[in-house]
């Protein structure tokens, strides 16, 4: 063999990444491995549309069965995004024994189990480093660099989008739209801006992470999912003044024989480790029963980042092929066979500390009226603080609870916003403190 060939579908943003990464550190690539990675084909529906990395006009096609069809090409690329088609080309491709790549995040959530199955059928394997954490390798450390630990918790941010949005409302003081809008300028976000904004986008990196590290099946309609569109600046400024920043966290746990996977907006104090982080940066934090805690942290979005993530499998598997082991790491770590469905447990069960945002008329009594309820919910308030008069309307009461059950807070908040000195549904926002998320 003198060349590995790669057919690549999808010209847009990452697939630009991978078209330049290979190009530029093609020397490298090849010191690496011995053999050379060979660009054979791209394609794409649309081949007029400028492009930010050029590719020779020979090599453009809109015809993804000239990739499938063609026999130097060893392995597809997967880098167009959705579900159905890009199923069916993925399905297509390892069933004309081709090894496949993709960042598809989205279809490895909802259809990785029978995607995986399908590879193994046809004796290839599927490379997906860039589908969480864009740029960082979380995939390989999961899988290779912590293969000796027992995992029980992950967490961390890993949308970019949603990290971009939320550090330039509060370090920019742009408004929510315009911070968006210069997500989606730079290559962030997804086709569909919803999948970042509403939480899916983590939830499906969440859920693929989370089978990796437990040994469980892909359970991506298990994650409960809440996104950052919901969040007033309001409340960022108020979350300020309790020494909290806002982050879209991940977080998973496997504990007393239950996984609890949830993503949501939640209050970190400013010290907390991944307060710093930044932008469309991410960092994924792994406790290990023997390495103990450790966090990745780098570029979760962009071109060139996961351009990256995608090169990294496309040489793993040239050496799989070129050693001819081509099933040597199990897709989710864990042997096939040795999968086993981990109960969930409901977000009702579970425990952390809450920042409420009460619309309440400003009348004698109402604040005391709130907290006996909380109260009787066994829910035990930490501060408060109430800013202004009113005389129409209603004012902010804002609360910080100590840890309590949300099952408690539901039924609370429940009773709470029936009142008729309650003017708004209660804004409610999860705070995880560093003792509760950094295990010792
Ligand atoms: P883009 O929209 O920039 O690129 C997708 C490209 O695929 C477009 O050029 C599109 O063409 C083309 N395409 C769509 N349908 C077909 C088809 N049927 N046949 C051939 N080409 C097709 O998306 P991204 O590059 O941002 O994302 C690609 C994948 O990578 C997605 O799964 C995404 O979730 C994932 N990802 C993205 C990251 C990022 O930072 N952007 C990071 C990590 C993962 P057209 O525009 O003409 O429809
Ligand atoms: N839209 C995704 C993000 C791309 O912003 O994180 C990387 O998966």
């Amino acid at each position: 063999m003198r060349a590995i060939g790669i057919g690549l579908i999808g010209w847009g943003t990452v697939g630009c990444g991978v078209i330049q990464t290979l190009r530029d550190n093609a020397e490298a690539i090849e010191n690496r491995l011995g053999i050379p990675l060979k660009l054979l084909k791209v394609a794409d529906l649309d081949l007029d549309r400028p492009r930010p990395v050029d590719v020779p006009r020979e090599l453009l096609t809109t015809r993804v069965e000239d990739i499938m069809n063609d026999p130097d090409i060893h392995i597809v690329v997967e880098l167009m995004g959705g579900l159905g088609a890009a199923k069916t080309f993925i399905k297509q491709a390892l069933e004309n024994k081709k090894y496949v790549v993709t960042a598809n995040k989205a279809l490895l959530a909802h259809d990785g189990n029978e995607l995986f199955e399908v590879a193994r059928r046809n004796g290839r394997s599927i490379g997906f480093e860039a589908s969480v954490g864009g740029g960082i390798p979380i995939i390989k450390s999961l899988r290779e660099g912590l293969a000796g630990n027992r995992i029980d918790t992950l967490f961390g941010i890993l949308n970019g989008t949603a990290n971009y949005i939320l550090t330039r409302m509060t370090e920019g003081g742009l408004s929510f739209g315009d911070a968006l809008r210069e997500a989606q300028a730079k290559g962030y976000a997804e086709a569909d801006p919803a999948l970042d904004i509403e939480g899916t986008d983590t939830a499906h990196k969440l859920a693929i992470a989370s089978a990796i590290s437990f040994g469980t099946p892909i359970q991506f309609d298990s994650v409960y999912t809440e996104g950052i569109s919901g969040i007033a600046p309001l409340d960022v400024q108020f979350g300020e003044e309790f020494g909290y920043c806002l982050k879209l966290l991940a977080i998973a746990r496997n504990t007393d024989g239950r996984i609890e996977m949830r993503v949501h907006p939640t209050f970190i104090p400013r010290d907390h480790i991944l307060a710093g982080v930044s932008g469309a940066y991410n960092a994924v934090h792994i406790h290990g029963n023997s390495v103990g805690n450790i966090m990745l942290y780098g570029m979760g979005a962009g071109m060139l980042p996961t351009g990256s993530a995608v090169v990294a499998d496309l040489m793993d598997i040239a050496r799989d092929i070129l050693a001819n082991t081509p099933e040597r790491i199990a897709p989710l770590a864990f042997l096939p066979e040795r999968l086993s469905l981990i109960p969930i447990k409901p977000i009702s069960d579970i425990s952390t500390c809450y920042y409420f945002r009460f619309s309440a008329v400003d009348r004698p009594g109402v604040l005391s009226k709130i907290s006996g309820i909380l109260g009787a919910n066994e829910i035990s308030i930490s501060a408060v603080i109430q800013k202004g008069r009113q005389t129409e309307g209603s004012v902010p009461i804002v609360m910080v609870t100590h840890e309590a059950v949300e099952a408690n807070v539901r039924k609370a908040l429940k009773e709470i916003d029936e009142l008729n000195v309650v003017l708004a549904p209660t804004q409610t926002i999860r705070i995880e403190n560093q003792e509760t998320t950094h295990r010792d």
